[in-house]
């Protein structure tokens, strides 16, 4: 079993499912928006990730609070949510990057959000946080986002920061596969990215081709008769 983990950006909870069977997801990050996008209201959006997820999968919940102590006490109720796997996921304001370092202090879990430079996801890391979401597709709107989440990559290895990069703000396969090859060790992916990358047609068209041989030659549908 490698170490990466594959997380899923998404509260809908029949999407989860559906990435949840066919692959091995480790996860679900949520952020306000993904929250709203559900039409529920926030606390059963949020209790139903918690009644559907397995234990050893993590959830990542976002705080709405832009001050430090509203920061800190959404976090402190994030930890509670559930009895363990669970992290607050905070935006790196100078608030928030105050709270990472007050949330180290009381072991509550932390994912660093909202990165737009792999500077501000060193210092995130370096306060404490255990996962930093850097945010890739927002990153492409001022440069080359997928070389600065890989020059984080290497940031991270040289000076042996024990935060883990899961790079978030994905919009392709492209920006996926890219950051795996520069060894990122975590990606929340949105549903869609997530199943694109197993969704190649020709993997049908040559399913329904051996299909085709079999059952003409043997006038069945199974390997043993
Ligand atoms: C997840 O942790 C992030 O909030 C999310 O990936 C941001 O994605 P977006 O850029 O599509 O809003």
């Amino acid at each position: 079993m490698d170490d990466f983990e594959l997380i899923i950006d998404t509260a809908d909870i029949e999407s989860i499912r559906k990435c949840d069977e066919i692959l091995d997801v480790q996860g679900v990050t949520t952020n306000p928006t993904i929250i709203t996008k559900t039409g529920k209201p926030a606390e059963q959006a949020i209790g139903d990730l918690v009644e559907y997820l397995r234990p050893d999968q993590k959830l990542f919940v976002q705080v709405v609070a832009t001050d430090l102590d509203g920061i800190m006490s959404e976090a402190r109720r994030i930890a509670r949510l559930r009895p363990e796997n669970t992290y607050a996921k905070i935006p790196v304001t100078h608030a928030g990057l105050r709270a990472i370092k007050q949330c180290r202090r009381e072991g509550i879990g932390t994912l660093a959000t909202a990165i737009y430079s792999s500077d501000a996801a060193f210092m995130a890391a370096h306060n404490g946080a255990d996962y930093l979401a850097a945010y890739v597709n927002r990153m492409c709107n001022y440069g080359d986002g997928v070389q600065d989440v890989v020059d984080l990559i290497d940031m991270l290895a040289i000076q042996g920061s024990r935060s883990k990069l899961l790079a978030a703000s994905f919009k392709n396969v492209d920006q996926a596969h890219k950051l795996i090859l520069a060894g990122a060790q975590a990606l929340t992916l949105p549903p869609d990215v997530a199943l694109a990358m197993v969704g190649h047609p020709g993997t049908q068209i040559a399913v329904d081709e051996f299909s085709a041989n079999w059952r003409k030659a043997y006038d069945r549908d199974t390997l043993f008769g």
